[in-house]
């Protein structure tokens, strides 16, 4: 098999990963692989069955009777199945955000995606975003970025996403969802978000998106020939 590139970009909730991994992706003609997607597919399966993601007893009961894949269109726009059934826009809700954090703490659930994800990244060069790319998913990573920006700034951008879309948003509601998810995601036992010793750190507080993507191409050239 040819050896294949694989970007990590990992950081907390709403630092711009995926908007940045996309177009990454897409300039640079690799898949781009949203794992926060995976989880929150995994959430919204347990949310139909009402099954709190805090419930580990519930949630071992029922996870064996998920499938989840990722299929690509010909956009190359990631969609999440679950069960044979597109969920792609069905799992980008602030409720689901949550959930997602919170089931992704279960080692069980964790265990049960990690081939996948790296399945993806065997076959093809990957841009893939997370919080435990570098760290658990992919630890050998062409180059690994640990993307992040002060929790105000991220809730500002949350806010807009969202005012774009069309929905209501409170800054100081999502501020503080975003707050708890950060403590979620880097305190779980279970590979919790953190930045690896070989994670270039990127800052993106003061960035637009054009800016970041300028320094993420001047830190990848380092290893990868553009
Ligand atoms: O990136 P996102 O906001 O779509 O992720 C939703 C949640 O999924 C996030 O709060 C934590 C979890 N997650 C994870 O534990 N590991 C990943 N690689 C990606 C996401």
């Amino acid at each position: 098999m040819p050896k294949t590139y694989s970007i990590a970009i990992d950081g907390p909730a709403g630092a711009g990963k995926s908007t940045i991994a996309r177009r990454l992706a897409a300039e640079l003609g690799y898949y781009y692989v949203d794992t926060g997607a995976i989880y929150r597919t995994v959430a919204y399966f347990l949310d139909l069955l009402g099954i709190s993601p805090k419930d580990i007893d519930g949630v071992s009961r029922y996870i064996d009777e998920l499938t989840v894949e990722i299929e690509y269109d010909e956009d190359g726009k990631q969609h999440m199945i679950m069960n044979g059934m597109d969920v792609t826009e069905d799992i980008r809700t602030q409720e689901i955000s949550q959930k997602a954090s919170l089931v992704s703490a279960h080692a069980i659930v964790r265990d049960m995606l990690l081939d996948m994800q790296r399945d993806v990244a065997k076959r093809h060069n990957v841009v893939m975003d997370g919080r435990d790319i570098g760290s658990v998913v992919l630890p050998k990573a062409t180059v690994k970025i640990f993307l992040t920006a002060d929790a105000e700034v991220r809730a500002k951008r949350r806010c807009d996403e969202l005012i774009a879309k069309g929905q209501k948003a409170n800054f100081e509601q999502v501020l503080k969802q975003i707050q708890q998810r950060d403590y979620q995601d880097t305190h779980r036992e279970v590979a919790p978000l953190k930045m690896c010793r070989d994670s270039v750190k990127l800052d993106t507080s003061e960035l637009d998106i054009d800016g970041v993507l300028a320094a993420m191409k001047t830190i990848i050239a380092e290893k990868i020939p553009l």
